[in-house]
């Protein structure tokens, strides 16, 4: 069931989203060579209590057999696709990449987004792969318009990044967002042939392409948790939490 959320639920969405705007606005600074994922963690988890809101993922339940996610932030270097922990052992070496995916809750309203850094001078394919990611998360945002389907995103996002010779992650999508951190319905990021559902004023969705340099196929580390690509090429993560209005998408989580 898709909720489609009230003028008071958009107030709180838009409140936990602006929030994850400023983390990761703010870690742009932070994010040098020699910081740790656990550093960053420590930080983020402090400005967003300083802001009012609780950290969204520390505590989400995990697969089975796994944990509870421990962190405030999901950080995920180089071939590390999503929901890589901090930790005091992962310090940033220049050169690398690092997708950092931050949640919030305030007053019981999710906030979801997400953004892949260069860690100082990167090189050139890299940049390019970042640079596709970003531009593909915003090809989709442009298809989420009432009267579009879901498809129509799928298909604006896939069809960016094969077009620059990528490949969009498979095994995890996009969602609906709101009371709870994940919410019908499931956004896809490649385009499987189906319209989808119809899109509505009022929905709340996070958007989020996962694109590698190589193939598509991903697996989950003994830790229950890290994605990595299965090749080993780089990868690249953004997400906005964006909500459906009769003249388009309103970004919440805009930097
Ligand atoms: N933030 C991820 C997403 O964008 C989910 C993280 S799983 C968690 O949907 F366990 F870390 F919360
Ligand atoms: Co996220
Ligand atoms: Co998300």
């Amino acid at each position: 069931m898709i909720v489609l959320k009230t003028d008071n639920e958009l107030a709180l969405l838009r409140e936990a989203n602006r929030i994850i705007a400023v983390i990761l606005t703010e870690l742009k600074e932070k994010i040098r060579p020699g910081i740790t994922t656990l550093e960053l963690d420590q930080w983020a988890e402090q400005r967003i209590l300083d802001l009012k809101a609780k950290p969204g993922f520390k505590g989400y339940p995990g697969p089975a057999g796994a944990k509870p996610f421990p962190a405030t932030l999901c950080t995920s270097i180089n071939h590390e696709v999503v929901h890589g922990i901090p930790s005091a052992q992962r310090r940033l070496q220049e050169g690398d990449i690092i997708g950092v995916d931050v949640g919030t809750v305030y007053k019981d309203y999710y906030g979801d987004g997400a953004y892949t850094y260069a860690v100082g001078t990167i090189s050139a394919s890299a940049r390019d792969l970042l640079e596709t990611c970003e531009q593909a998360l915003h090809r989709g945002i442009e298809q989420a318009v009432p009267g579009h389907c879901l498809g129509d995103i799928a298909k604006a996002i896939d069809g960016h990044v094969r077009g620059r010779g990528y490949e969009v992650v498979r095994d995890l999508s996009g969602h609906g967002i709101g009371r709870q951190l994940h919410e019908d319905p499931q956004v896809l990021n490649y385009y499987d042939g189906q319209r989808g559902a119809k899109l509505k004023s009022r929905m709340t969705l996070a958007i989020e392409p996962m694109i590698n340099a190589g193939g598509y196929a991903v697996r989950t580390m003994d830790d229950h948790w890290t994605v990595v690509t299965s090749d080993g090429s780089l990868s690249a993560h953004f997400e906005h939490t964006v909500a459906l209005t009769d003249n388009g998408a309103e970004i919440l989580t805009r930097l």
